[in-house]
């Protein structure tokens, strides 16, 4: 009996066999450029705060926020998204703080855009850091998020935006119709250049809790939840027809949210439609990769990097992620 007689057909483990033919044949890799990294922003200067739930990610003032932006550009981190985080002080039941020009949020975009024109900056459109109750809209008398009056308030907060200089501007609020109304208000303005990225599949999650904690919404939701606007997690087709209802308003990206647990709906989403196409490894996801690193269970940069590359291969172009620092330097191998 000859050794090789059994295996005839092949031996897939040829190629796995060395470094040199497991890089020539990857399907897949990432690479700084598709990360974008989400930043807490606090009022004030020489301010900075741990998140308790989210180990290595502070809520900073702008002046602290600086350096950070220039290790983005650094590290070749495309874009940075900005979750402000509101003094209780000027949170209202109609959150109107959202479209206030001279609010934190376009007073940040301006000094980013003026210091690091060539950084991108990207705007999260929703009321939830804004209101007393911490839903992401306005509300009836019985407490139901009300759309049409809500998507006309986030369009003035996504103009406000706009007029500081953002480059994106990403509504995360779940209202029907908001892309439209928002690129149609972006080009009567003349706001031609603004994209819009669409957290079109947005599931009702429980993977958001660290985030609430972070912009400080979470007290102010307390038991509530967000059902009656989010997905619910049991669906797919519908994240289709989100999908299509913001590209046909006129999304230049959309979004699955959160990322690891709805990599089929990624899938899903960029076999069906083709567009730039992004996942959100949300808070409560970096909390639990954290928290398992954190006790010598799990190896932080190994997990790190295969739950991103996990992205890349179920079709995303782009991960926005806690991780964006650490991982765009392990990629570069130490070289920054
Ligand atoms: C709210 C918003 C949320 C996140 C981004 N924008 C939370 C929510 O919908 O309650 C979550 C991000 C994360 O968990 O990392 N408009």
């Amino acid at each position: 009996m000859t050794l090789h007689a059994p295996y005839p057909h092949g031996r897939p483990r040829r190629l796995r066999r060395d470094d040199f033919t497991r890089n020539l044949v990857r399907e897949h890799t990432l690479t700084p450029h598709d990360l974008i990294y989400p930043v807490f922003v606090l009022d004030g200067r020489g301010r900075r705060e741990a998140v308790a739930s989210m180990p290595g990610v502070e809520r900073l003032s702008l002046d602290l926020l600086l350096p950070v932006a220039e290790d983005c550009v650094a590290l070749g981190i495309p874009v940075m998204a900005l979750f402000p985080v509101i003094d209780a002080s000027l949170k209202t039941e109609d959150g109107r703080e959202a479209w206030n020009a001279e609010g934190l949020v376009p007073r940040v975009v301006r000094e980013l855009k003026q210091r690091f024109p060539q950084l991108g900056v990207m705007t999260d459109v929703a009321l939830d850091p804004f209101t007393s109750h911490g839903q992401d809209g306005l509300l009836d008398a019985t407490g139901y998020i009300l759309n049409d009056e809500t998507v006309q308030v986030l369009t003035r907060q996504a103009l406000v935006q706009a007029e500081a200089g953002v480059d994106i501007v990403a509504p995360s609020d779940m209202m029907d119709g908001r892309i439209g109304a928002i690129r149609a208000a972006l080009e009567s303005r003349g706001a031609i250049h603004t994209r819009i990225m669409a957290y079109s599949a947005k599931y009702a999650s429980a993977f958001y809790g660290p985030f609430r904690d972070a912009v400080g919404s979470a007290a102010n939701l307390g038991k509530g939840n967000k059902k009656v606007y989010q997905m619910d997690p049991g669906n797919t087709d519908e994240a289709l027809r989100e999908v299509a209802l913001d590209i046909a308003e006129g999304a230049d990206m959309v979004m699955v949210k959160p990322g690891m647990p709805y990599l089929d709906v990624v899938r899903r989403v960029k076999d069906e439609f083709r567009v730039p196409t992004f996942a959100y490894q949300v808070s409560g996801e970096y909390a639990m990769l954290k928290a398992a690193a954190g006790n010598g269970w799990l190896d932080h940069d190994a997990v790190m990097m295969e739950s991103l590359l996990a992205f890349k291969r179920a079709g995303a172009d782009g991960v926005l992620t806690y991780f964006a620092l650490d991982a765009a330097r392990a990629l570069l191998g130490g070289r920054q």
